[in-house]
């Protein structure tokens, strides 16, 4: 072969990098992904293994995982034509990108916001306009409007909660955008349970250009099984699901949804701690001298410190994973830390209170 093999690729490969988590997955203190630190309890686990236990292993699942998309919709209360289950919610971020995305389309995005949105739109050759966030890393929905209308963007990606920001838009601002923007509009509410504002979920009949996105590994603690959805109008339900990958989801993924739905007081017990926790930390975390913290919506929180990367390591050494997101725009010397039990929360304040 003549040519170097990287002419023969997407081009825009040379834009974009494979997906990383600084300091690796094991760390005595995980507080780096904003996973739940409560595992499902053993008896549940069993009731699901012995569900499992009893499928046919040796045929295909359904084309799209119907029994997972008919327990969510009941569970919301919404028509099963509206809901589409994947795994997780990051192959639905891909779907619905392809669905809406091609060479030369305007994808607004606020920025910072969700790494993977830049990433698909950078692959996907789509054209960003990027709205920066507020300084105090709230969003400028004014901005983001008056964005949208100047440049006719074709789609707009709100991360709301914000991952890695921690803030929200109201029920009123994401439906002043959705009602006013002549564009598809992404409301991914990854961190919904953990937020002071309320679900758009109610507004996807009402509105024919709003997908909502959800995932069940944060506050229904499920990351290891990979369960995420998208709720929309049948109609446009009937075009992103074009692009998705068929058979995607397990059986073993719809039984655990099954069982964690009719189990729910075990999400809601754990969210209430975990809001318990989060208020806590922010007041210590408040009252450690040379450290920053801004108000959250989601089950992390955002620290500006004297130098993020020197914090990190001494963290990191004293076996507390946290996420230097300091290379954002806006977030320069912050850290993500999310909240753990309440005892690995104490490791992280005793060690940056040494810091
Ligand atoms: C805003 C946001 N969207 C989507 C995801 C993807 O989650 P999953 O693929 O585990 O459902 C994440 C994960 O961190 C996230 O923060």
């Amino acid at each position: 072969m003549k040519r170097d093999f990287r002419a023969l690729l997407n081009p825009a490969l040379e834009r974009i990098e494979a997906y990383k988590v600084e300091g690796g997955q094991d760390a005595q203190v995980k507080l780096n992904q904003n996973e739940s630190p409560f595992d499902l309890p053993m008896w549940l686990k069993d009731n699901i293994l012995d569900e499992f236990r009893r499928e046919p292993w040796n045929r295909y699942p359904d084309i799209l995982p119907y029994r997972g998309m008919a327990t969510y919709a009941s569970f919301l209360g919404v028509p099963v034509e509206s809901v589409i289950m994947s795994n997780g919610s990051n192959e639905m971020l891909y779907t619905i990108f392809m669905a809406c995305v091609g060479v030369g389309r305007k994808v607004l995005i606020p920025e910072p916001s969700f790494s993977l949105y830049d990433k698909l739109a950078v692959l996907l050759q789509g054209e960003i306009v990027s709205v920066p966030l507020q300084p105090d890393l709230g969003f400028d929905v004014d901005a983001i409007i008056k964005a949208a209308t100047q440049e006719q963007v074709d789609f707009i990606v709100l991360s709301t909660p914000n991952n890695p920001a921690g803030k929200s838009m109201s029920h009123d601002e994401i439906e002043r955008i959705v009602s006013t923007c002549d564009a598809i509009v992404l409301a991914d509410e990854a961190y919904i349970e953990f937020s002071r504002q309320e679900s758009v979920v109610d507004l996807i009949d009402r509105y024919p250009n709003l997908i909502v996105l959800r995932t069940m590994s944060k506050a229904l603690a499920l990351a290891g099984m990979r369960i995420g959805f998208a709720l929309t109008n049948p109609e446009l339900m009937g075009e992103i699901t074009k692009p998705k990958i068929p058979f995607a989801s397990g059986r073993l993924a719809e039984i655990t949804l099954a069982n964690v739905l009719e189990n729910y007081s075990l999400v809601t017990d754990a969210v209430r701690y975990i809001l318990a926790e989060r208020q806590r930390m922010e007041e210590a975390l408040a009252g450690i001298a040379g450290v920053e913290v801004f108000e959250s919506d989601t089950n992390f929180l955002i620290i500006r410190v004297g130098n993020a990367k020197e914090v990190f390591t001494k963290l990191r050494e004293g076996g507390v994973l946290v996420r230097n997101v300091s290379g954002y725009p806006l977030m320069e010397n912050c850290l993500r830390c999310n909240i753990g039990l309440i005892e690995e929360n104490d490791r992280l304040l005793e060690l940056l209170k040494s810091c």
